[in-house]
């Protein structure tokens, strides 16, 4: 269901098991079309579309969580088999669940208040910024990705002309000084079996997730207990296939932020970096097969995602540059190139952590990918 880069990757690690994958997009572009036996177009919201699909499939999963989630109980409900379910799903779909599931099941989350939209929202989450202090992050409490849907907010007029735009319940949580951001992704089958990959260090600019490295800086001990939490996450959330689960490192303390339940871009490094890919595992998790795998396979992987330049430069037209960087595990997912869109990543692996970094940015670099600012890059990599 849906058809974006994440179906592509899961297509190709279904395609090595000799399976086939339909895919229900949105349009006859999108980036899973190119690799699937069978493309529907179709909404994931339209009952009798999601009902067509789910009538060519062994097993329907999912790109993204933009979907209905009433239509997907009511399929499930006469027979059709959706994994992850739709009660997993609602985490990932509406922010305000997931915070307060995961905080009423004694999971470390930021200080946050629920409020529903109308007239009383801005003095709810003005309140909240005079007990919590300003700034505070408001997101909105579904649609949101990607950095959007999320706004940090300094003061009560502030917040009463975001929320003059905002539909719906929003979550208000306090603004927390990040020292890293971490994702760990667990596999889980239907039975519960589940493997985690370790826990890696992702950047984030704007909300938009930039590198993945790993292990990245943080010491041995954090990563096992942000593993820990991540499969204790997965668990409660009962997820089928692979999640992500997406935490903060402030002030000594590891916090939860989100989940999502579907392979995620932290989790990208598995393909050259695990035993096992993320793709490949969400497909054995999904079908459920025994998964594979999720030991690294290289002391150090860097992943740096690729960004369609200013003028909305095509990296496939600098493609033999990328690939000249020694090492460089280019994926480019076939979308059109726009100025800011994800368009690819590329992967390093070794022994090194700045070589495999240093590597990985120059291979993104040569495919066009501007740097943020801010962005500190390693010695010999240019702009
Ligand atoms: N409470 C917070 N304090 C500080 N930074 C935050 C907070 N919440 C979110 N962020 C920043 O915004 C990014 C996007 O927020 P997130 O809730 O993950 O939304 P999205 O669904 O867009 O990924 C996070 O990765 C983090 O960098
Ligand atoms: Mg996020």
């Amino acid at each position: 269901m849906g058809a974006g880069q994440l179906a592509r990757m899961a297509g190709e690690a279904a395609s090595a098991l000799g399976l086939s994958m339909a895919v229900m997009a949105e349009r006859p572009g999108d980036a899973a079309c190119g690799v699937a036996s069978e493309v529907m177009l179709g909404s994931p919201f339209v009952a009798a579309d999601l009902s067509a699909f789910t009538d060519i499939c062994d097993v329907v999963t999912f790109d993204h969580e933009q979907v209905d989630l009433e239509i997907v109980a009511a399929l499930a409900a006469g027979g059709a088999v959706l994994r992850p379910g739709a009660e997993t799903l609602e985490l990932a779909v509406d922010k305000a669940h997931m915070r307060t599931v995961l905080d009423a099941a004694g999971v470390p989350v930021p200080a946050y208040l629920v409020v529903d939209g109308g007239p009383d929202a801005p003095e709810a989450v003005a309140a909240f910024g005079e007990a919590h202090g300003w700034p505070v992050m408001l997101k909105a409490a579904r649609g949101g990705y990607d950095g959007k849907g999320v706004w940090p907010v300094h003061d009560r007029s502030e917040a009463g002309a975001i929320l003059a735009d905002v539909a719906g319940r929003v979550v208000v949580e306090e603004l927390l000084p990040l020292e890293a951001e971490l994702a760990v992704m667990v596999a889980r089958r239907p039975s519960g079996a589940s493997a985690a990959w370790p826990a890696v260090e992702t950047a984030q600019v704007g909300g938009v997730c930039r590198e993945v490295l790993v292990p990245g800086r943080l010491e041995p001990d954090v990563l096992e207990a942000a593993s820990a939490l991540g499969q204790k996450v997965a668990e409660i959330a009962g997820g089928v296939g692979v999640m992500a689960v997406e935490l903060f490192w402030s002030g000594g303390r590891l916090l939860v932020n989100e989940v999502a339940t579907r392979p995620h871009n932290s989790g990208h490094w598995t393909m050259e970096g695990a035993v096992t890919s993320q793709f490949e595992n969400h497909v054995r998790g999904v079908l459920d097969l025994p998964l594979g795998s999720t030991a690294p396979q290289h002391a150090q992987v860097a992943s740096v995602n690729i960004f369609g330049g200013p003028a909305g430069e095509d990296p496939a037209h600098l493609l033999a540059r990328g690939l000249a960087v020694e090492g460089a595990h280019v994926h480019l997912y076939g979308k059109e190139a726009r100025p800011g869109r994800k368009l690819g990543h590329v992967t390093v692996c070794g022994d090194d952590p700045e070589l495999v970094r240093a590597r990985a940015w120059s291979a993104a670099v040569a495919l066009g990918t501007p740097v943020p600012y801010g962005t500190e890059l390693p010695a010999g990599v240019a702009r």
